[in-house]
């Protein structure tokens, strides 16, 4: 396995994987569609994740095709990209095609054809195959070629072949893949947050009082494009004041006014990989002693979950160490009541905190914000028992972001009303348990007090 690319090698593993499985079969795995934003116009195109990690090719109207061949011992792989034909007409609208001539040289894959050819062609690929994997029920389109091309095998049967007889989910076994980052994907991921964390920093020092939330949304797109990001991640939050407590809030155009705070959670897309930072900040450059008092336990939440990042722990391990210091916080800040709750103990079990907190502190980084993988352990068992939470190990990322949001309620103390707080930073888990990549903004109060005040 010379010189092999890392999307060879990564097909050669998911080759392996359904070798493992069925001893062979054909995999059949698009790339995304194209999609209208309104009459005529397109959203900027996004390839498809799992059809990126396994060719690299970034082009719309693309189907990657893996013959496995085995034989009994062994297996052969052949992969077949059907791609767009290069049409120079339709070149000088919408840019260069690779081709399927060129594609193979520059892609490293076996067989190239024109997407035109991929239903005629798929009726022998599939040719006394057993097992196709595909995406189970991606798409009603998915569903009529999949129809389509079984009825061209089935057209062969008194030439004496047969059609495949087992449908298999292919998206499980890419994602199992996925979750677990080799070194050319955490080179990215680092490079995608570092500027992130540059575009957060930018906010800070050009946020004030009077300034519109899109003002710094501006800012945050400026760095993130000026630094080569491709892309946003996801939409970018910035939310003033009252709007911090909407966790799903967009920057939009109200106003920032001072003694409030500035929630931002914005992360490029570089290469095709997210990254995910959140930072709060006061408008005005210093944190009043409600907002200092919150900051500083979510920032010990944090902090504590971070320590329980590490291989060994499970993926709820951080969350039930942030959990326990938040909910700590809110009793000794008389958000929640000891009177009433009796101990820290009861106000986790009865799950007191989620009126202040009712999100998770992680979930799975990578080409996706909210990336695949599946968060439980398999288990042979298939009783009704729940199967155990994910084991960390190294290589993969998760973002830890715990929150507080106070929203105006008449047994709340005004003092705390409209103060949402969420900080939130990528972990790579390694070895001596995790790597931040994305502190390259402040996250202590004291430093970011110190840094928007020699803006
Ligand atoms: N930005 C999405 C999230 O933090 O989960
Ligand atoms: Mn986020
Ligand atoms: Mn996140």
């Amino acid at each position: 396995m010379n010189n092999l690319n890392i999307y060879q090698l990564r097909r050669n593993q998911l080759a392996e994987l359904i070798f493992a499985k069925t001893g062979g079969g054909v995999a059949v795995i698009s790339t995304a569609p194209e999609l209208t934003r309104n009459r005529d116009s397109e959203f900027p195109y996004r390839h498809d994740s799992d059809f990126y990690y396994l060719t690299g090719f970034e082009e719309p109207g693309a189907t990657l095709v893996m013959k496995i061949l085995g034989n009994g011992k062994n297996f052969q792989l052949e992969s077949h990209l059907f791609c767009r034909p290069k049409d120079s007409e339709r070149e000088i609208w919408d840019g260069i095609r690779l081709g399927p001539e060129a594609a193979p040289e520059a892609l490293g894959i076996e067989y190239a054809h024109s997407n035109q050819e991929l239903d005629q062609t798929l009726g022998n690929l599939l040719a006394d195959e057993d097992a196709v994997y595909i995406r189970l029920a991606e798409s009603a389109e998915a569903d009529r070629r999949l129809r389509h091309w079984m009825k061209q095998v089935r057209g062969q049967a008194r030439s004496g072949i047969n059609p495949p007889s087992e449908l298999h989910d292919v998206e499980a076994l890419i994602h199992e893949m996925r979750l677990f980052k080799d070194v050319h994907e955490i080179d990215i991921m680092r490079r995608a947050a570092a500027i992130s964390a540059r575009a957060h920093v930018r906010a800070m020092q050009v946020c004030m009082p009077g300034m519109r939330e899109y003002q710094i949304e501006a800012e945050l797109l400026h760095e993130f494009r000026n630094s080569g990001a491709q892309s946003v991640a996801y939409n970018s939050i910035v939310a003033g004041g009252a709007n911090s407590c909407i966790l799903h809030y967009r920057a939009g155009s109200t106003e920032l006014r001072s003694g409030e705070l500035c929630l931002i959670d914005a992360g490029c897309e570089l290469d095709g990989y997210a990254s995910d930072i959140t930072r709060t900040f006061p408008v005005n450059g210093k944190f009043t002693g409600p907002q200092r008092a919150l900051y500083d336990i979510t920032l010990a939440a944090q902090e504590a979950a971070i320590a329980m990042t590490k291989p060994g722990n499970t993926f709820m391990q951080p969350h039930e160490a942030a959990l326990k210091v938040l909910t700590q916080g809110l009793l000794d800040e008389k958000l929640l009541k000891l009177s009433d709750l009796g101990s820290l103990d009861n106000a986790i079990e009865t799950a007191a905190y989620r009126r202040f907190y009712m999100h998770r502190t992680s979930h799975w980084l990578g080409m996706d914000v909210h990336d695949v993988g599946s968060y439980r352990e398999a288990t042979q068992d298939s009783s009704t028992v729940e199967k155990p939470w994910r084991i960390l190990k190294n290589g993969m990322v998760i973002t830890v972001e715990p929150g507080l949001y106070v929203r105006p309620a008449d047994d709340v103390d005004e003092k705390f009303w409209n103060i949402g707080i969420r900080i939130e930073d990528d972990a790579v888990v390694n070895d001596s348990g995790c790597e931040l990549i994305s502190r390259g903004v402040p996250v202590n109060a004291d430093e970011i007090e110190a840094l928007m005040k020699n803006a």
